[in-house]
């Protein structure tokens, strides 16, 4: 991770993937197995996804549609993705067609109505100040009985965002977890702004949105997920990164 930035007044999450630092730095390749979006998040969203054969899916903060790419080859009947940067919009495009794929902020999203029968979020909705209006959106646009499943940065972690940059975290310390204002934070280099909501408020959250709760999921690691890295296994079950929710609108 490249040095802090001091100066920088910092980003909302929708300006901050469209500086080419943070864009490099975001697509630099990780070590095999030590990429915790594919060996904690990845296994339980597939797990709680389930067959998506025939599914139209909708991505909230899609980035570059790589998912995309995933849930079509196993057998989605369509992809459409939306995200607020630019950069983020071309390479989803690229992979998908600029139909496909529309430049939005979430806070203000302009979506068909009944029309989805997956709305997926990976990692997006801590940039978000109200969930609760995004989460209705995302209701609106299922058809009934249609699925939302969305991760975020795992709130104990965004409770307190203590560390030096460039070094793999050893000690974690959880604070202030029920002051859920905002945290300005540095992110793969640069300062950003992220929104530290807690485990309760994203379940209140995702019930005022009008969604019957379905599942919560902490990622778990699992040790087949880490391959001949078991010292990786052991270090992932220290913390939580990611939480998971599923929920349905309701028939
Ligand atoms: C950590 S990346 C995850 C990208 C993608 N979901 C994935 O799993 O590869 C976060 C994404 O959220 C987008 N984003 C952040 N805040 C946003 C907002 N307010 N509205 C729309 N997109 C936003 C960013 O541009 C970025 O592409």
């Amino acid at each position: 991770v490249r040095s802090i930035l001091p100066s920088m007044p910092p980003s909302s999450g929708a300006e901050f993937y469209d500086q080419p630092e943070v864009e490099a730095e975001y697509f630099a390749p990780w070590e095999p197995f030590e990429s915790p979006v594919e060996t904690l998040e990845a296994p339980a969203f597939w797990e709680a996804v389930g067959d998506v054969r025939g599914l139209r899916v909708l991505d909230l903060g899609c980035g570059d549609g790589s998912l995309g790419s995933d849930l079509l080859e196993r057998g989605a009947t369509s992809y459409d993705g939306v995200d607020a940067s630019t950069a983020m919009v071309a390479r989803a495009g690229q992979r998908h067609g600029p139909s496909a794929i529309t430049e939005q902020r979430l806070e203000a999203l302009d979506l068909p109505a009944d029309h989805f029968d997956l709305v997926v979020s990976l990692r997006v909705l801590h940039y978000v100040k109200d969930v609760v209006p995004v989460l209705r959106h995302a209701r609106d646009a299922l058809v009934p009985g249609g699925r939302l499943i969305f991760t975020v940065e795992h709130p104990v972690i965004t409770s307190n965002e203590s560390r030096e940059p460039g070094a793999k975290r050893g000690a974690w310390t959880v604070d202030n977890y029920f002051d859920t204002s905002h945290r300005e934070v540095v992110f793969l280099g640069a300062p950003v702004v992220k929104h530290h909501r807690t485990i309760e408020q994203y379940l209140a959250a995702v019930h005022d949105a009008g969604f019957a709760f379905h599942a919560l999921s902490e990622c778990a690691p699992r040790p087949e997920s880490f391959g001949h890295r078991q010292d990786e296994y052991q270090r992932r079950q220290r913390i939580p990164l990611f939480l998971m929710m599923v929920a349905q609108r309701p028939a």
